[in-house]
This record gives C-alpha cells, structure tokens and sequence, in this order.
C-alpha cells in the first residue's frame, strides 16, 4: 500500500467512515438465465439515514464501457436510453431499501456485470461497500443433431433428448419408425430447444420408404448412432 492509500484511510478514520453502515448487498453474485425469461437481479441496502438515496444499476459488457441502466434520484425512478430501456425496472419501491432489478425477455447480449451503486447525503460508508456487483449470464437455447446411419428396422423406436444447463433443464422426444432396410441412406433428427419448460420443436426426414414394419426400442443401445 502506497502512502496515499494510507493517508486516505487514516483520514476516514477520522471522519468515522469506518463506522458507516451504509452497504449494499447483493442476494448472490452471478445469476443464469435462458433467453425470453425474466429475470431479478436481487440487491438491498442498509442506511441509518431515512434520507431518499441516489441509485444507480450499471452495465458492464466486455467489449463496451459501461453505461447506465437506471437511477433514482431525488425520488424519480429513470430509466435510461438503452437497449434494455422497455424491459428494465426496478422490481420494488426503492424506498423499501430493496433495489433489486428485474430485466423481462432476457436477451444473449444482456449478459456481464451489473453495478449497483448507493448514495445517501447523510450517511458515509466504507470503501466499495455501497455498490453491488451481480453478474448476470443469459444462455442460447441449445442445439442438438442426432444422427443414424445404416438404419434398420431394429432403430424404430421412441428417442429422447434432455438438455442441461446451470439454469435448468428441457426435454423432447421423437419417435422415428424405420420401414425398410433396402437402402442405408441416413436419417437426421435436428432438435433446438427452445426457452426453458418448453418442448422442442423435431424436423426429420425419412427416406426409402418401402415395406411396413413397426418395432419399439430404446435408441441409445445402437452402436451406428452417432450423437454430436
Ligand atoms: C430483495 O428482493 C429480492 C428479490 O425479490 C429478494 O431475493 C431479497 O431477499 C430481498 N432482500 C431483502 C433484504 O428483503
Ligand atoms: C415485465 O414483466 C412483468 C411480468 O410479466 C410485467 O408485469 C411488467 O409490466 C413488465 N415490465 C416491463 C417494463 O416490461
Ligand atoms: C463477473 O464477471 C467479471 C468480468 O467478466 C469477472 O472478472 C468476474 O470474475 C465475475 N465474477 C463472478 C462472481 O463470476
Ligand atoms: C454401415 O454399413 C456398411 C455396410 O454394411 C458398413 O461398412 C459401415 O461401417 C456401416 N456404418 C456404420 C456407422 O456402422
């Protein structure tokens, strides 16, 4: 630590900052999405003061500066000129201490870190203690490709894909009935799953369709297929 730091810090002392109580806290600091969803970036902050605060929510992306999201200030809540300006607010009366935001139909590139900032007239605080850093990731939906090759009628069956991610989970099916084995052209089953709870949507093309024959059986025991 250099002598300036040390000189500063001594004279908060002075000044009682150490004793502040004006903190911001965060309820945890990274926080999943799946695109389309709302989600609440949860944050309160204690003050002695009944003084209104000034708050601010900032957004830092890696490849942009920061920039502001909302504030509140002298009792106004603005939200700024952003892309993110119909879809953000703050999800409580700031007054309530609490000043949790919420973001509607998150968007991939609303992704990187939130800051939180309060400042009330009267009230000092610590060092970094009044702002609250939230990192928020929105994740794509997922896209799958199952691929069968040398299809048999033994590869008829019910096929089941589940998706994972640290914000849940989304399964589909499809049933793929193979009706002849004269020819060895594949079959592609493309699955994208879409927004979380919902199903997703099977494209599949089968070709050389000749005689008819039906047989259920679990699709993972085939040593043709490929999953990618
Ligand atoms: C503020 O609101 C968030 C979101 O509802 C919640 O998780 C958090 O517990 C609240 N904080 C306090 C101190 O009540
Ligand atoms: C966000 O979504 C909630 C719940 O659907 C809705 O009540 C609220 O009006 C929306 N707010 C904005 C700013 O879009
Ligand atoms: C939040 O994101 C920043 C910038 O990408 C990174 O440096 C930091 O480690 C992240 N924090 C958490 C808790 O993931
Ligand atoms: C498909 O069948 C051909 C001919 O029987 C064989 O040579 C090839 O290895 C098979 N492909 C797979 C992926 O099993």
């Amino acid at each position: 630590m250099g002598a300036l730091p040390r000189a500063a810090l001594a004279l908060a002392a002075l000044l009682g900052v150490s004793s502040a109580v004006l903190e911001v806290h965060v309820g945890t600091s990274s926080v999943f999405s799946v695109e389309g969803q709302q989600v609440v970036l949860p944050a309160w902050y204690t003050s002695r003061s009944q003084k209104k605060p000034y708050v601010t929510w900032l957004l830092d992306k890696e490849d942009a500066d920061p920039f502001q999201i909302l504030t509140y200030l002298d009792g106004v809540v603005k939200v700024e000129e952003t892309e993110l300006k119909p879809r953000v607010g703050f999800l409580y009366p700031v007054l309530t201490h609490n000043i949790s935001l919420f973001i509607n139909a998150t968007r991939e590139r609303d992704s990187g870190q939130y800051m939180c900032t309060v400042n009330v007239v009267d009230d000092a605080t610590g060092t970094g203690k009044n702002v609250g850093v939230i990192n928020l990731t929105v994740l794509d939906p997922a896209r799958g490709t199952l691929k069968l090759t040398n299809l048999s009628m033994e590869m008829s069956g019910l096929y089941v894909c589940v998706a994972e991610n640290r914000a849940g989970s989304a399964e589909c099916s499809v049933a793929l009935e193979v009706h002849s084995t004269a020819s060895t052209k594949a079959v592609i089953a493309g699955a994208v799953l879409g927004s979380l709870g919902a199903l997703a949507t099977i494209v599949f093309f089968a070709c050389q369709v000749v005689g008819y024959r039906r047989k259920k059986r679990d699709g993972q025991e085939e040593v043709a297929n490929e999953i990618k």
